[in-house]
Order: structure tokens, then sequence, then C-alpha cells
């Protein structure tokens, strides 16, 4: 079976020490780093841009995984894969051109990625599955660390994990929003590849206790211990 990866959002470090917090978190051992950009118009929050990313990646080796929630996501492109992002993830519901965009990521040698919010169906992803490296599950309204998990979201990670189970490319399954230690089993058990968490982590005393613990509950809930 596939390892499932552990990606510590950094929208919940501390960001006067970021480089520090990102070396924790590996030291700890996440998988990824879990960027978080916004830019107040899709979401009611601003955030950080290329700069950051290109700080990030100084820092560490672990691969960059860069979530956009942005307007007009195409003028970035570039700049965020050239800051060094691994994974560029753009929102269904935020690019009218989606099989341009996500096809011009991947022509820049960067893996795309497609997220969808939690009321969005996921017919939005069937005509662009083949140009697709991930699919971002949100499993909170976008905007805000520390929101509480919307349980709803469950029935449609396993409709889109036997999706992807069809086809005959890779494509991580990835979650995003009010992971912790104790819902990670039931999330892990309905599909996902990718386990993306800002505040159980961050706020955490001990980064690789709560690393290692989310590990046990992710292994247990699938046979694996
Ligand atoms: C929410 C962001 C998430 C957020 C997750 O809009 O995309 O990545 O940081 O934070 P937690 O794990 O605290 O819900
Ligand atoms: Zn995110």
């Amino acid at each position: 079976m596939k390892k499932k990866l552990i990606a510590p959002s950094i929208l919940s470090a501390d960001f006067s020490r970021l480089g520090e917090e990102i070396r924790a978190i590996e030291e700890a051992g996440a998988d990824w780093v879990h960027v978080d950009v916004m830019d107040g118009h899709f979401v009611p929050n601003i955030t950080i841009g290329p700069l950051v990313v290109e700080a990030a990646r100084k820092v560490t080796s672990m691969p960059l995984d860069v979530h956009l929630m942005i307007e007009n996501a195409d003028a970035y492109l570039d700049d965020f894969i050239g800051a060094g992002s691994d994974y560029l993830t753009v929102h269904a519901e935020a690019c009218p051109h989606l099989q341009r965009t996500l096809s011009h990521i991947r022509q820049k040698g960067c893996k795309a990625g497609l997220s969808l919010n939690p009321a969005t169906p996921i017919t939005s992803m069937e005509h662009v599955l083949a140009d697709l490296d991930l699919v971002l599950l949100m499993s909170v309204n976008p905007g805000f660390g520390g929101q509480s998990f919307i349980p709803q979201v469950l029935d449609k990670i396993r409709e889109v994990r036997r999706r992807i189970d069809s086809l005959d490319q890779e494509v991580f399954l990835e979650v995003d929003g009010g992971i912790k230690v104790d819902n990670i089993g039931e999330v892990a058990r309905a599909g996902i590849d990718v386990f993306v968490a800002g505040s159980a982590i961050f706020g955490s005393d001990d980064y690789a206790k709560t690393i290692s613990k989310m590990r046990a509950k992710i292994d247990s809930a699938l046979g694996n211990s």
C-alpha cells in the first residue's frame, strides 16, 4: 500500500520564525509542507505570496504543496512555480478555463492539483482527470485554520477514491480542513492519501508526538498495525 502522507499547513505556524517551524516539522516526520495562499477575494482572508514560497524552498527539501485560494490564478501560476512549488493546486470554483490552467502547470514541470470546496460536486473534476496529479477535497469552507471538519465530506471522499482507483494514472487524494488526531482514522478509511493538518500540529506542544499519533491512528484504521 502507498505510504500515507502528512502535510502540515504553515498557516498555523509562527510566521516570525517560519524557517525554524518548517525545519521543526521536517524533523518531526512530516512529508510535505502545505502552503495556503489567500487573496481576500476568493476567500475572506489574505495570507502570503510567492516570496514566502521562495523562502520556504530555501529551508527544506520536503515537497512544497501550494494551495491557491485566489481568483485569476492564471496570472500567478508562473510566479508560484518559479518560487519552487512542487504541487500547485487551484480551485475549480475560481478557474473558468480549468483544463488550460492545469495543463499549463504541468507544462512548466510542476504537479497539478484541483481543489473542490465542500459544496462543489465531483462532476466538476470529471473532464480534467487526465490533467491532474492531485485532487484536494476541502473538508471546511476555505479561508481559515482551526475550523471543524464537515462530516458530509466523508461520502465525497469515498466517491472520489473510487473514481481515482478506476483510472490508469496515479492521482493523490488529499483532504484539507479540521483534521485532528481524533478523526484522522475515520478519514483515512474513507480513502485519503495526503492529510493536511494545520492547527492540530502547530497548535500542539510536541509536533513529532502529534504526527506519530496521527500515523498510528491511520495505521490502525487501515489495519496496518
Ligand atoms: C483552510 C486551509 C487549510 C487550513 C487547515 O482554508 O486551506 O489548509 O490551514 O487548517 P486546520 O487543519 O487548522 O483546519
Ligand atoms: Zn489548504
